[in-house]
């Protein structure tokens, strides 16, 4: 085929991977603004090369014309959370979206790979909007967390090098840390409310100091200058508190303070 001619092919799914990762990293953005636990952490997503559309159409004696049907991952997206438990929470997110339909699912989690692969695959359709109107495609997502994927970036890399002839001894080390790896997950999630709880306040102090900053911004737009310095000044003492409840009665009061000048403008 020529270049010309899977580029063309390529293009919708070029436009889906960016769609879906702006969706993704989106719904992290929603999360933290709702002072809310993300369970997505991270979003990567890419278009499969021609070179591994090809060697895949080999490998599985796929006819050119059937591709776009059977290689199901031109368009892939891989979802990264912290805890194996996000990994369900990310999974029912996706069934209940109406820009995605589930099309089949690999619960590598519960069924492990010989290799030793954890990780939880859908292969969903999704529809773009090109300039010869909609176009239903594919896309293989996969979810899993932090400690699955840097077990499976490394074992990827190391299947490249001995490209699939790897020796006994490596995959007897690569099969030891995939165990050391669904410990750790374990691990990780017996602390995990413990952890949610310091990453949500911490969040929540974050947007929160972000609120006030805005509120003094905009009372330097009402207020006299004097008072602004006074409240600017009385915020620093505060923060350097540490102090959450602090800030958050800081935050009331900026509140008044600011109603009060509405108050006034809308007496004028
Ligand atoms: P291919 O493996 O791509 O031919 O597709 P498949 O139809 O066999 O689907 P499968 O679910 O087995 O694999 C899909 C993808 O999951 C692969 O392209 C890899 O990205 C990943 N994957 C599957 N098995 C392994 C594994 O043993 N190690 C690593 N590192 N990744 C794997
Ligand atoms: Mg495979």
């Amino acid at each position: 085929m020529e270049i010309q001619l899977w580029r063309r092919i390529l293009c919708p799914y070029e436009l889906a991977v960016r769609e879906l990762t702006v969706k993704f990293e989106h719904i992290i953005k929603e999360y933290k603004l709702n002072d809310l636990y993300s369970p997505i952490e991270q979003v990567r997503g890419r278009v499969k090369s021609v070179s591994s559309i090809l060697e895949k159409m080999q490998r599985k004696h796929i006819p050119l014309e059937r591709m776009e049907e059977e290689v199901e991952d031109i368009a892939g997206i891989r979802i990264i959370c912290q805890f194996e438990e996000d990994i369900d929470t990310i999974a029912a997110l996706i069934q209940n979206r109406s820009d995605m339909t589930i099309k089949s699912e690999k619960n590598y989690l519960k069924h492990i790979k010989q290799s030793g692969y954890r990780s939880y695959h859908l292969i969903i359709y999704y529809t773009v909007e090109t300039i010869n109107g909609p176009k239903e495609i594919q896309a293989e997502i996969q979810i899993r967390t932090m400690a699955m994927n840097f077990w499976a970036t490394i074992e990827h890399s190391l299947q490249y090098k001995y490209k699939g002839e790897m020796p006994l001894h490596v995959a007897e080390r690569l099969s030891n840390a995939a165990d050391a790896i669904i410990a750790l997950d374990q691990e990780m999630s017996s602390v995990r409310s413990e952890i949610m709880d310091a990453q949500n306040s911490s969040m929540n102090q974050s947007n929160l100091i972000k609120d006030i900053l805005m509120s003094i911004e905009n009372l330097y737009k009402v207020a006299n200058k004097r008072e602004v310095e006074k409240i600017q000044s009385e915020f620093l003492r505060i923060f350097q508190m540490r102090d959450l409840q602090q800030l958050e009665r800081f935050h009331r009061q900026l509140d008044i303070i600011a109603e009060g000048y509405r108050a006034q403008s809308v007496a004028f």
